[in-house]
């Protein structure tokens, strides 16, 4: 199948590009930057969501679009609003058949500017005239460990009793290509790690995993949002899918034994 990813450079993206490669799909890549190493097999095609350049030659032929572009700046509406609205506009002219979305989970509980914007993306999607599904999922360790590796610069661990899931890229990127296969999928259910932790927690088996020793920095429970992370506002529901493995396994992964 010919499937675009928009995004198919950024952390999920990526790993989107080479699920979908590695099951035998002819995978576009859409960013407005080329891969600094391309997945073998992969074409990339230079676009824009914010003034839809390149879209109409990048979907020509295409059967099933991922979206798994962001932006988390002042510009993120822009890019994940709007933008999405342009994507779904030129996928209809090109009559693309499925739009592959991913959302977060429980974004719509935490009035924070990113997961409002997400909502916000949520709707323009589930209204689209072009057939979609939509995955949820939690924050993925990669952004829980740049959090806490920008607070170890100043040699400080957070601490608070905000409550996170943190899931496996990989392992959601794997829902994702498996939507593309199944085809229309509605909204399916939600994905994330196998254990809610606190940031304590979290910064705890960093500090840990990197041998490191920091000063801890305590998040004030002040504020509807870290209220509402505090009440696991972003974890999965009862009816989620726990999956693959926590934040512990995935240091030991990336960085190895302390002091290496
Ligand atoms: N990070 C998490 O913990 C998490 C958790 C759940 C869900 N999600 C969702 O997963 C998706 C991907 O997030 P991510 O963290 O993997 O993103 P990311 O690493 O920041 O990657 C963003 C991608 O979007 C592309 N992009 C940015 N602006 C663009 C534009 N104007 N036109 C075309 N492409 C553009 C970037 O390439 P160029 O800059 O070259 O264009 C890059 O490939 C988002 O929808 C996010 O909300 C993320």
């Amino acid at each position: 199948m010919q499937v675009a990813v928009v995004g198919g450079t950024g952390t999920l993206g990526s790993a989107v590009v080479r699920d979908l490669a590695a099951r035998g799909h002819a995978v576009r890549v859409l960013t407005r930057s080329a891969p600094r190493v391309p997945v073998a097999g992969t074409v990339h095609h230079p676009v824009d969501l914010v003034t839809g350049a390149g879209l109409d030659e990048a979907l020509e032929g295409v059967s099933a679009v991922v979206d798994a572009a962001s932006h988390r700046g002042l510009r993120s509406e822009r890019v994940l609003v709007d933008g999405v609205r342009t994507l779904l506009a030129a996928e209809e002219r090109a009559r693309v058949g499925h739009h592959v979305e991913i959302s977060i989970v429980g974004c719509e509980r935490v009035p924070f500017g990113y997961y409002r914007t997400k909502t916000a993306q949520e709707e323009v999607v589930t209204h689209a005239p072009v057939p979609w599904t939509l995955l949820r999922a939690t924050q993925f360790h990669e952004l829980i460990d740049e959090i806490l590796a920008g607070a170890a610069k100043f040699r400080l661990a957070p601490r608070g009793a905000l409550l996170f899931q943190p899931v496996d890229v990989t392992a959601v990127a794997a829902r994702l290509a498996a939507a593309v296969e199944a085809g229309l999928s509605g909204r399916v259910r939600d994905i994330g790690g196998p254990i809610v932790q606190s940031l304590t927690e979290l910064a705890a088996a960093r500090r840990t995993a990197l041998g490191q020793s920091l000063l801890p920095a305590p998040v004030p429970p002040i504020g509807r949002v870290v209220r509402r992370v505090r009440d696991a506002a972003l974890c999965l529901d009862d009816d989620g899918e726990a999956v693959s493995f926590d934040y512990a396994e995935w240091l030991r992964r990336r960085y190895g034994k302390p002091g290496r």
